[in-house]
Parts: structure tokens; sequence; C-alpha cells
């Protein structure tokens, strides 16, 4: 029993819905947890060939629930070690596409940032708002945007914490494809069943030598992670995150 998320089998293709549209899906930890065990049951599953992650119509993810972290410290988060979970997706060896509509912030950007083709709506709006809340990218969005764009623009995106528009995503070549929102699951569908007809093994022989090209370094991963637990001990996390809560701008004052 899963209950964030939605998994159904279509063909050769497992689909994992997001479900917490009363939050526009942020990412609490039972859901990541439930989100990568899924994914790890699909990519033994000698009967699943593609793997896609959707959201709903007004987000795909809008990061990860900072309901829940408000009251972290650098200890609670070491102690979890939350964003471990995360390695296990970069282990999933099967093609793993996002289908996004809406909203892809911060954790949610993450996620999508950890699969292999992106199909978006044109008018999703991804982005790193965490620096808004007084803290920083956690799952991997400080290596994996910097690989993607360049050292300068990665800085300035997640600096600002401005929403990235899907078209300035897509010329990034972030995005693979950008399409009508009504059309975002079709053609997800349609690109994973011509993958689907692909030779499987040959495809993870690819995917593995392709990542090998791309050289994302653990070492990148363990710096961001203990910054991340580390903004936890300032008070602008405090403020930036009641902010967000109570629905005001913070006032960060860089203690
Ligand atoms: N965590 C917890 N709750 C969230 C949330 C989040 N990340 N995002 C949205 N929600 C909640 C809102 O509090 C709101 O709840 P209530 O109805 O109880 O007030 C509900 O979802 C709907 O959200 P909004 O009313 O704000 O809807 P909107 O359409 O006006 O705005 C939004 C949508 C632009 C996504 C906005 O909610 C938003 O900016 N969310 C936060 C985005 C963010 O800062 N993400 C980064 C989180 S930190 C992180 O992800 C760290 C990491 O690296 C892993």
């Amino acid at each position: 029993m899963t209950d964030y998320i939605q998994a159904t089998v279509d063909g050769h293709i497992g689909v994992i819905q997001l479900n917490r549209p009363e939050v526009a899906n942020a990412l609490n930890r039972q859901m990541v947890d439930e989100i990568v065990q899924q994914l790890e049951k699909f990519d033994q599953d000698r009967a699943i060939r593609v793997i896609v992650i959707k959201g709903n119509h007004q987000a795909f993810a809008a990061g990860a629930d900072i309901e829940e972290m408000i009251d972290d410290t650098p200890f609670s988060l070491e102690q979890l070690n939350q964003f471990a979970v995360w390695d296990r997706i970069r282990l999933i060896k099967k093609p793993l596409l996002a289908a996004v509509n809406g909203y892809a912030l911060g954790g949610g950007f993450e996620l999508v940032l950890h699969c292999d083709l992106i199909i978006a709506a044109a008018d999703a709006q991804f982005g790193f708002p965490e620096v808004t809340l007084g803290v920083m990218p956690g799952a991997g969005g400080t290596q994996l945007l910097t690989k993607m764009m360049g050292r300068q623009k990665a800085l300035e995106w997640i600096w600002l914490g401005e929403r990235m528009p899907a078209e300035v995503a897509y010329q990034y070549g972030i995005v693979n494809r950008l399409v009508a929102p009504e059309l975002v699951e079709e053609e997800t569908m349609r690109l994973a069943s011509q993958l689907a007809t692909r030779a499987p093994f040959a495809m993870k022989l690819i995917k593995e030598a392709v990542d090998a090209a791309f050289d994302l370094r653990q070492e990148g991963m363990t710096v961001e992670r203990k910054n991340f637990y580390l903004a936890f001990s300032s008070n602008d996390q405090q403020e930036g995150m009641q902010a967000f809560m109570e629905k005001r701008p913070p006032s960060f004052k860089g203690d």
C-alpha cells in the first residue's frame, strides 16, 4: 500500500503518478521512499521496459515538504540522512521519463533532473526557490543543474531562486520536448512506447555509458548534502520557512 503515489502498468511501461494534490505534490520523506521503492520494483520487473513519473495538472512537485523540515537541525538531518535515498534513483537502469505539467520546484525539479528524458508542458515552470527559504538545494540540484547548464548560469538561477520557464529549460537542453499542456501525457507515453520497442539490454548499456561521460561525482553530492544540513543552523532558515508558512516575504539577516 502506498499513500502518496499511484503505480500502474501500461504494456511495457511502468507509470508512477505523484499523488499529494492538496500540497502541490510536495515531497515528504515517506513519499520519496515510496517513489524510490516503486522505481526499484519496476527496474527489477522484466516485463517493464520504460518508467514514467508524472504529477498532476497543477504541479509535477513543488519541492520537499517545507512543513516537515521547518524544525529540522543539522543534527536531525544528519541522523536521518534524508537525501541518501535519492542516490538509489541514480542506480535505476531502465529509461526514466518525466512528464511535467505545472510546477517542478526544489526537490520536484531535482526529481525531474534525475530522469533521463523530460517532456514538459510549454507553460511548466522549473526552479530552485530554496534560497528564498534560507536554504539551498539538497537532493542533487547544484550538481545536476551545473553539469547541464554550466557554472555561471547555474549560480545565477540557484542564487536568484527564480522560476525558469519551460522554454528556457528547453533552450538549455534540459527538457527534451515541449508540448501543449494537454498533450504532455500523450507525448510521454508515445515516446515511452517507442523506447519500449528498442532492445532493453542495449538501452541499459547505453545509459551506463552516457552516465560515465556525464561524470557526476559523489563528492559533489556529499558537499551539497552537508551544506544543506548546515543551512539548518542559521536563523535565516527559520525565518525563510516560517515566512513561507505564514505566506509573507522573508526578511533575511545573514545569521
Ligand atoms: N511544502 C509544503 N507545503 C507546500 C509546498 C511545499 N514545498 N508547496 C506548496 N505547499 C502547500 C501550500 O502551503 C498550500 O497549502 P495550504 O492550502 O494549506 O495553504 C498548498 O500547498 C497550495 O500551495 P499554494 O497555496 O502556495 O498554491 P499556489 O498555486 O499559490 O503556489 C507554488 C504554488 C508556486 C508551488 C507555491 O506553493 C510554492 O512556492 N511552494 C513552495 C516551493 C518551494 O519553495 N520549494 C522548495 C522546497 S525546499 C526543497 O525542495 C529542498 C530540496 O532541495 C529537496
